[in-house]
């Protein structure tokens, strides 16, 4: 049986004190974490066990506080048994990542990384890339010679290895290839979005670069380059612009988790091992479990081991709780869809449609003198209304929204009940103050529906209350036997208390407002946002028509309340207040003095003025 196997069936037993537990029972060493000095630990583990290693030392002195360190000058001989270990537990294919900084001594950059890497390449190390970790959100600094650090190494090692790449024939293209070892590595896992770069990078290029590049060399440059062009995905460079931001407070080095990540991305496949001998905070094992691979980490301070633990357990509650939110909602989320097809359709057919066309007939039909006689004249000449397109607009304005009120309000409703009827069996009631019946889970819903919550005074209310108790009796004559609840249901707004008692608890019912409202409709928490969308799309469509016959509408209204309504220019308030209330029938007549629009030309004294469309021809002239 496979490593990756045996793993699923030992329970996990994450903090390892006493590396005999793991022989003693015979244990498995993965998802591990290892209290001890690593090349003690190393030392114990099997061979050629883990795919990849991700690991950030302690830097040369460094942090001696906080958790020891290695003084620059003894950090290489410190160093190699351990990279001779992590050698040993690699496997051939594996990858090494050392994240590491040289530090300043006496004024320079002390040159024990360079000394490292050449001494790891004597232990058979290959030194085959170096990533640069550049620090988006480094502190600031400045020092008297140099700037803030703001980038760190994470060098790559693999092992040398017997078997090399096919040699192909083209004898250009065989140094290069002889020189390349074999190691894992999955780069289309770490892909980005191609962005502008194709486009902008060829727009650099003169045509003659590139048609040189074509025919002279035969790089086949240009032609590579626009092969990127319709691509969406972009291989990365190896300069990973990532925040040290990590949400780890209680570690005074923990990287953040998306280094070991893109590398564990980069280098492994899931169920593969990926060990960090110096563990800190588990940043890297945590990366690997919700990588969903197998980790090993050591670390030799016990708070940290504790740490690492914790902050692994987090990650696997997270996990299940990720795994299992996955799986029911895309169980669900089908559905979901589906019903939500059926509601966007139902929403423009019978609820936008419908309003809009009747919107446009009331706005139609609509004559300047039924209108004037249903507004209040005196509050428009309290808002002190003096242009007569203003007057109009606010009667047709004040008109519209108490129509459109009433007609979106009454369409909405019935989409309510297209949903319940859909969901539930629902259907529209013909008992007083009760629009909508269905049952659920063994309750017998009576819903009144209304637009907002201010729907009623108390009197309208008390008549609601009385018709759901008759209501109630009514349906228990007619054989109903569940429990019967009354909702009085507010398609916007919000209720905070939806419980309304009545010492008759025949009177009592809920109110649901708003997201209440259409959940309790829908058992969807997002449907009152959801129906926005069709709405809003539906609207632009048919907006347009709508605002073509209003204006003309008010265009048409306002020269008619010219003639009748004004006087020498002036709105003619006392007419106006006659009109609508003088007691008897007041004989409309058009107004005997009004100021006509005089459309003769004259001689102007600007008839030389040129207008810009004849400064534009004499300029072009
Ligand atoms: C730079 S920190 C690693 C931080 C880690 N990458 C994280 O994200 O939390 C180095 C860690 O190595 C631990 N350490 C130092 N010497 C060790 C050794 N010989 N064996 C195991 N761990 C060691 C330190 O206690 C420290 O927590």
């Amino acid at each position: 049986m496979s490593e990756v196997d045996l793993s699923a069936h030992i329970p996990e037993v994450k903090l390892i004190t006493d590396l005999r537990d793991i022989k003693a029972a015979n244990l498995h060493w993965n998802s591990k974490v290892i209290l001890g000095d690593c090349l003690k630990v190393l030392k114990q583990m099997p061979e050629g066990i883990v795919d990849l290693i991700v690991t950030s030392p302690p830097y040369a002195d460094s942090r001696k506080k906080t958790y020891g360190g290695i003084t620059p000058d003894k950090y290489v001989a410190w160093f190699l048994p351990i990279s001779q270990e992590l050698k040993r537990v690699l496997k051939p294919g594996g990858t090494f990542i050392l994240n590491i900084k040289e530090k300043v001594v006496n004024g320079q950059r002390h040159n024990y990384v360079i000394k490292l890497i050449l001494e790891m390449q004597n232990q058979g190390w290959l030194w085959t890339e170096e990533y640069i970790w550049h620090k988006k959100n480094s502190f600031p600094g400045k020092w008297s010679n140099r700037f803030r650090d703001s980038w760190e190494r994470c060098i790559q090692f693999n092992k040398e290895q017997d078997i090399e790449e096919e040699v192909p024939d083209d004898w250009e293209h065989c140094i290069q290839f002889n020189k390349q070892k074999k190691f894992n590595m999955y780069q289309e896992s770490v892909m980005v979005p191609m962005g502008d770069w194709a486009k902008s990078r060829l727009k650099n290029l003169s045509d003659t670069d590139k048609k040189r590049d074509n025919s002279r060399v035969e790089s086949g440059f240009g032609k590579n380059i626009s092969n990127w062009l319709e691509r969406k995905m972009a291989y990365p460079t190896n300069v990973l612009h990532l925040s040290t931001e990590c949400g780890n407070k209680n570690h005074s080095a923990a990287f953040p988790k998306s280094l070991p990540s893109w590398f564990i991305k980069l280098f492994t496949e899931q169920g593969n091992t990926v060990l960090d001998p110096f563990l800190g905070s588990g940043t890297t094992c945590v990366a690997a479990k919700e990588l969903g691979r197998n980790y090993i980490g050591i670390e030799l301070q016990k708070e940290y081991c504790e740490l690492a633990v914790a902050n692994i357990e987090k990650a696997k509650l997270n996990l299940q709780l990720t795994t299992l939110t996955q799986s029911m909602s895309s169980k669900d989320q089908d559905k979901v869809n589906a019903d939500y097809e059926a509601y966007y359709e139902y929403l423009i057919q019978h609820v936008l449609t419908p309003f809009y066309d009747k919107r446009l007939e009331k706005l139609s039909k609509l004559k300047l003198k039924s209108i004037l006689k249903r507004k209040n004249p005196y509050l428009f000449k309290a808002k002190n209304i003096e242009f007569a397109q203003d007057f109009v607009k606010g009667i047709v304005d004040a008109f519209l929204s108490s129509q459109e009120e009433t007609i979106f309000g009454n369409l909405l409703e019935e989409f309510a009940i297209y949903i319940s009827e859909i969901l539930y069996g629902g259907f529209k009631s013909k008992l007083n103050s009760v629009d909508l019946e269905f049952k659920r889970n063994g309750i017998y819903y009576i819903v009144g529906i209304k637009s907002g919550i201010y729907w009623g005074n108390s009197d309208q209310i008390n008549r609601m209350k009385e018709n759901f108790k008759k209501a109630k009796q009514t349906l228990r004559q007619q054989g109903v036997t569940d429990e019967i609840i009354a909702v009085n249901g507010c398609m916007y707004g919000k209720d905070r208390n939806p419980l309304k008692e009545d010492a008759d608890s025949g009177k009592s019912y809920y109110k649901y407002a708003g997201q209440e409202f259409w959940n309790f409709i829908s058992e969807d928490e997002n449907l009152y946002q959801e129906i926005i969308v069709p709405i809003d799309q539906e609207a632009k469509n048919k907006d347009e028509l709508f605002k073509n016959t209003y204006q003309a509408k008010v265009n048409e209204m306002t020269f008619e309340f010219m003639q009748y309504f004004m006087n020498n220019g002036q709105i003619d308030w006392v007419k106006l207040v006659n009109y609508v209330s003088k007691k008897g029938d007041v004989k409309l007549e058009p107004s005997p003095k009004q100021m006509m629009l005089d459309l003769e030309e004259e001689t102007s004294d600007l008839e030389d003025t040129l207008d810009f469309a004849d400064v534009l021809d004499s300029e072009e002239a």
